[in-house]
């Protein structure tokens, strides 16, 4: 790999685009149009420089459907141990014009990239979601919101007016082996910063206020970071 991106960004005509490309990218996801915008390139170049590094492989690209469980395998395979920092659909169903089935299944849809990024995040990583807003909007950003730190409902200015899809914008991949509401059980093994004690559960560190190193105290879980946790002595 080391030596294809030194032939791609050092050894080819076009190398210092490609490598202005990957450091906007690096920066924040950018589809052509924009890279074309903030490169003063014409579009087609971009796709050219885009496509000559997925030819090379430093960009990879999945072909499949999602709600099928080989593809997720090909893809969770292809992420790797350390999990994918971010997860973002624009899946969309094709459109019956009846506005309750499409409802339905963009809902369905966006369940499925709920689960692909429950499978392949990394702790405190974020998932972007489009859906058709309806009455199943509600109860999937309930889900969202018990499996993130928080989340957060946006219509961009580029979707048209009459248009119902919404992106879930979902921060914070929640993956404490505690949830908020939980009553446990914990021995304070070290002093926060602050002054509160500090226990850990399974590994995960747990802020328990108005307790010292070696007590052993009831306690509720009252919010829940990707890294941490609160609690309050019961
Ligand atoms: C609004 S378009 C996305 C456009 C895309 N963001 C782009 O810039 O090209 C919706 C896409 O969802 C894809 N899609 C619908 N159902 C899918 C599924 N089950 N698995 C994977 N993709 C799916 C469609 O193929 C279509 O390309």
């Amino acid at each position: 790999m080391e030596k294809a991106l030194w032939y791609l960004l050092a050894g080819t005509r076009g190398g210092a685009n490609r490598a202005r490309i990957i450091r906007l990218l690096d920066d924040r996801p950018r589809n052509a149009n924009q890279l074309a915008e903030a490169l003063e390139v014409d579009y087609n170049t971009i796709r050219h420089h885009l496509d000559v590094l997925l030819d090379h492989d430093v960009v990879e690209t999945l072909r499949g459907d999602m709600t099928e469980a080989e593809t997720v395998d090909r893809l969770r395979e292809t992420v790797g141990d350390a999990g994918a920092d971010a997860v973002v659909s624009d899946m969309a169903p094709n459109m019956t014009g009846e506005y309750s089935v499409d409802h339905a299944r963009s809902i369905h849809l966006a369940r499925q990239a709920l689960g692909v990024a429950e499978d392949v995040l990394a702790p405190g990583g974020d998932l972007v979601v489009k859906a058709f807003d309806g009455p199943d909007l509600a109860a999937l950003r309930t889900d969202m919101d018990d499996t993130f730190e928080y989340v957060r409902s946006i219509r961009p200015d580029a979707s048209r007016d009459s248009s119902s899809e919404v992106y879930l914008v979902a921060k914070g991949y929640l993956t404490a082996p505690i949830a908020a509401g939980d009553e446990l059980v914990v021995d304070v093994v070290d002093r926060g910063d602050e002054g509160d004690g500090i226990a850990r559960v399974d590994g995960f560190t747990v802020f328990v206020p108005d307790a010292e190193v070696g007590d052993r105290v009831d306690v509720r879980i009252d919010e829940v970071k990707p890294r941490f946790a609160f609690a309050e002595r019961v």
